[in-house]
């Protein structure tokens, strides 16, 4: 019994495999095992010798059994370090270079103008492309059938029920609206965002991109409005002596208004901004009418400040020397390949805006 024990005990240690164990098993304990063949064999013998050759057999199956258990335990455990050896990845490979994606010019700009403002204290804030006539019109002071209306070949929705339709803000000039009326004064944000208008040739797009800046507080002035532009157009192109033109102007919703412009050259056909004599038109802007301060709850008599907003696509293609702007929209991998950014370089102003 004692040799019958040893044996299968040993051939259960030296399986190397779930397989050879499985054998080393089905030898011992299986319906034709050399235990089953000893059990079936105790018939033909006298009860005591049966019940005393029994009891030896049981524990001999037992210890063959639990030695069959922790011999599969660290086969198992053995396979699967083997596996995991064998199929190991090292995720800390780089990326590929011809398989990294690449930031769009416009959002690397966006990027870029808030890292700007939000230094100079101003909050994000967004709003919805699609508005109603009251806050992309009415309460910037464009009254019903204004003319300044008409010049914004706007994209309406459907009539709805009560006969009034959605439509595409025009312009991000909503979001100062929305600002002011969910916001307490002091204000001070800026709100890059999707714009629409009716359009198609060499410098316009049916979508483009606007950024819209308010500050309103009790105390700013003109004087505030021409330093926070002369700051962030000087920091956003890197000339630091880029000067600027203010331009008197007319918007509804600002009095008095100016359009800016930024001093370039255009000699031999190329553009090349700094102080060089001539002039390119960027942004407008101006005083936040009473009107608009009055339309969104603000008393005029207690507040004013100052607004501004600029089309995204223009400044990213000076800065950039982007020349076509309808290349933007049509999702041409060279191109995004070619004028894109690498998604991790964030701009920030104490590392430089470019990386
Ligand atoms: N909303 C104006 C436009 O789309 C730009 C502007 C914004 C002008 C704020 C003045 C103040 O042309």
């Amino acid at each position: 019994m004692d040799d019958l024990k040893a044996e299968l005990l040993a051939a259960v240690a030296a399986a190397t495999d779930l397989a050879a164990l499985d054998e080393a098993r089905i030898a011992a304990l299986g319906k034709k095992g050399r235990l089953t063949d000893a059990m079936k064999a105790l018939g033909a013998l006298s009860p005591d010798e049966r019940r005393a050759r029994g009891q030896a057999l049981n524990e001999v199956k037992d210890a063959v059994t639990t030695a069959v258990e922790a011999r599969r335990a660290t086969l198992a455990r053995a396979a699967l370090a083997a596996r995991l050896e064998a199929e190991r990845v090292d995720v800390t490979l780089p990326t590929r270079a011809e398989r990294a994606g690449h930031l769009h010019p416009i959002s690397q700009t966006v990027d870029e103008i808030v890292a700007i403002f939000a230094d100079m204290g101003f909050a994000l804030a967004e709003g919805p492309d699609v508005e109603d006539d009251f806050h992309n019109f009415t309460a910037l002071n464009f009254p019903p059938g204004h003319p300044a209306r008409d010049m914004h070949d706007t994209f309406y929705l459907p009539d709805r029920a009560d006969g009034s339709r959605m439509l595409l803000r025009t312009h991000t000039s909503p979001v100062q609206v929305r600002s002011m009326l969910s916001l307490k004064p002091p204000i001070r944000v800026i709100c890059p965002g999707r714009t629409f208008r009716s359009d198609y040739d060499m410098t316009h797009t049916p979508m483009f991109h606007q950024v819209e800046g308010l500050v309103i507080d009790e105390t700013t002035t003109m004087a505030h409005l021409k330093g926070c532009l002369v700051e962030f157009c000087r920091t956003f192109f890197d000339v630091d002596d880029l000067p600027l033109r203010f331009r008197p102007s007319f918007f509804p919703f600002t009095e008095p208004s100016a359009e800016v412009d930024i001093g370039c050259s255009r000699k031999g056909g190329e553009l090349k901004l700094g102080n060089h004599g001539d002039w390119l038109e960027i942004l407008g802007c101006g005083m936040v009418h009473p009107n608009v301060l009055s339309a969104c709850g603000i008393d005029p008599q207690k507040y004013q400040g100052f607004a501004f907003g600029m089309g995204i696509e223009r400044i990213a293609m000076l800065k950039y020397g982007i020349p076509d702007l309808r290349t933007f929209f049509e999702a041409d991998l060279r191109w995004l390949r070619h004028y894109g950014f690498l998604p991790l370089d964030m701009p920030s102003l104490a590392r430089g805006l470019v990386g």
